[in-house]
């Protein structure tokens, strides 16, 4: 058999087993299902809460990141703000002869490298050439190629007064809406991050590859708000031996390590390469293989429409090369873009190392003429006139921060020349963000860990998984379930039940081997056998998923090898 045909009954026996033990499986399959979308079963359900404990741990251990929750329906004015009303699509057409609607960039993928950087007008050139038959009907017949908006549309309340909003696309702006309150939770000091898990929701064009490309899927994301004047303070001297696969967008693999690239300027920013180390980690942590992970950084005109400088971290599986994270340097994009919208401001306070002396030479109103004719806009029409400079003539047309635009008279202002001293200035912070995508991480997870040994009747199952994503800690098995022996592992098992964070399962059911292997097959580390001699001495066998060597341990020592 050759290898791709192999790889791809690997791929189906490994999505059936899955299926079969309630890992991951089709939402909704009763009725029929829904592409796209996707449930973590009875086993699957606690992978994804340990995937996200570990997640969670690791980013509050840095000292610096709280974590905040924010809905998932979001007001058209946030995403309107935020760029993704008006940029967040993808390339579509529809199949004349069955309707079916394909991304043109993924149809065309074997006629370009990278057809997702191309514009409408070259794709569209590019299909016209390659005519790529229809993955659903085999026909050659496309619609033009238009972009689709990927937000799935809702409406906040009813009837008329219902206002238009989305699902969000990401949790990032929650983040972004709520950077007031972070800055007064941080005591008014950069740098510090706020993250958060949860639901985030793109209408996907024609959704493939199992959980690679969901609908309705688990995000993670931090937002780490730096002063762009101020040198990072990272120490990357525990990555300088750590050899790491980088693939730089404009220049040719070159230094393998982060500090080193960091240092040829391939990565741009030291905070952008202190996330990607400390992702790097994380990756290990969760038992990502190190030799099939990989970073590559962005081309510019692949970047998302906020980013300055984008590096995903890649990972390796039964689809190829896939982007579980993208760590992003936003700029000041999304504050601005909040604050101009909103009027509010969005920045943090830089104080100067000595006092500085300014020259003001420039306009300021007349409050006894400018404060009856503006009356409450008179504060906001202050700060506009006091933005211009000396050369602006009255009258004018100013726009106020919150929009409103008033005519300003040659009577409502006069000339202010003085000299100020500035202790120090606001200005509005970068962003860099780390965001990850937990549904492709646990498809990888599990991919690594899968592995087979024996074939047909022999054939035999193991999960591999880390300890602390392991969606079971322990499996408790009576040698049988007579003698009491049955008795003793129930209560054997709710013993470990009672554990804080242990989740043990019971099983009585069939054979001892086939309880190893079902144990086995959903990666449960270790296994505790109860049979004669438990009822004698107390004692019970410990069974190690990985190596199959077997001890015996007192109950007390099973808990807390259990507990470490
Ligand atoms: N916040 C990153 C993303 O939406 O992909």
């Amino acid at each position: 058999m050759d290898d791709e045909r192999a790889a791809v009954e690997r791929l189906e026996r490994l999505t059936g087993m899955l299926r079969r033990r309630g890992v991951v499986l089709p939402a909704f399959e009763i009725h029929g299902g829904a592409k796209g979308l996707y449930d973590f079963g009875p086993v699957g359900g606690r992978l994804r809460a340990k995937v996200e404990s570990v997640w969670r741990d690791h980013w509050t251990s840095q000292g610096d990141v709280v974590e905040i929750s924010c809905p998932t329906v979001t007001p058209f004015a946030v995403l309107e703000a935020s760029g993704h009303v008006a940029e967040f699509s993808d390339f579509m057409t529809v199949c004349g002869a069955c309707e079916e609607a394909s991304r043109a960039d993924t149809m065309l993928e074997a006629h370009h490298p990278n057809p997702d950087a191309l514009s409408l007008a070259d794709l569209q050139a590019l299909l016209d050439e390659a005519s790529p038959a229809c993955p659903a009907c085999g026909e050659v017949s496309w619609s033009p190629v238009k972009a689709e908006n990927l937000m799935f549309d809702t409406v906040i309340g009813a009837g008329s007064s219902g206002r238009a909003a989305f699902l969000r696309p990401e949790t990032a702006q929650g983040m972004f809406t709520n950077y007031p309150a972070l800055y007064r939770h941080f005591r008014e000091r950069l740098p510090f991050g706020a993250m958060q898990l949860g639901r985030g929701y793109r209408n996907e064009i024609s959704p493939r590859q199992g959980m690679i490309r969901l609908r309705e899927f688990n995000m993670a994301e931090l937002e780490y708000f730096i002063d762009p004047e101020v040198e990072a303070a990272h120490d990357l001297s525990p990555w300088s031996n750590i050899n790491v696969h980088l693939v730089p967008a404009e220049s040719e693999p070159g230094p393998s390590t982060i500090p080193a690239a960091l240092e040829a300027g391939t990565i741009l920013h030291p905070t952008v390469a202190w996330f990607m180390a400390r992702t790097y980690d994380l990756m290990l942590a969760l038992g990502v293989d190190a030799d099939r992970l990989r970073f590559r950084q962005h081309a510019r005109d692949e970047m998302a429409h906020y980013a300055m400088d984008c590096w995903d971290v890649e990972l390796h599986g039964s689809y190829g090369w896939v982007e579980c994270v993208g760590i992003a340097h936003r700029g000041c994009y999304d504050l601005d873009a909040h604050e101009q919208a909103t009027g509010q401001r969005l920045r943090a306070w830089r104080s100067f190392d000595a006092p500085r002396t300014v020259e003001v030479d420039g306009w300021t109103v007349e409050g006894a003429v400018a404060g009856p004719a503006f009356r409450a806009l008179a504060g906001k029409v202050k700060v506009a006139v006091e933005a211009l400079d000396a050369s602006a003539s009255f009258p004018c047309s100013l726009t106020l921060e919150d929009g409103n635009v008033v005519e300003v008279l040659p009577e409502h202002v006069k000339r202010l020349q003085r000299t100020v001293t500035e202790a120090g200035e606001w200005f509005v912070p970068h962003v860099v963000e780390p965001a990850f995508g937990i549904d492709r991480i646990i498809w990888h997870l599990i991919d690594h860990a899968y592995e087979e040994a024996g074939e047909g009747d022999e054939a035999y199952v193991r999960l591999r998984l880390h300890r602390d994503v392991a969606p079971v800690d322990a499996a408790v098995l009576p040698l049988f379930e007579k003698d009491g022996m049955g008795d003793r592992a129930r209560e054997v098992h709710r013993r470990l039940c009672s554990l804080r964070g242990v989740q043990a399962i019971y099983d009585g059911s069939g054979s001892i081997g086939r309880r190893y292997a079902r144990a086995d097959e959903i990666g449960t580390p270790c296994c505790i056998t109860i049979d004669h001699q438990t009822l004698q001495d107390g004692t019970m066998t410990w069974r190690e998923r990985d190596t199959g060597e077997q001890e015996r341990l007192s109950i007390e020592a099973v808990e807390a090898r259990l507990r470490a």
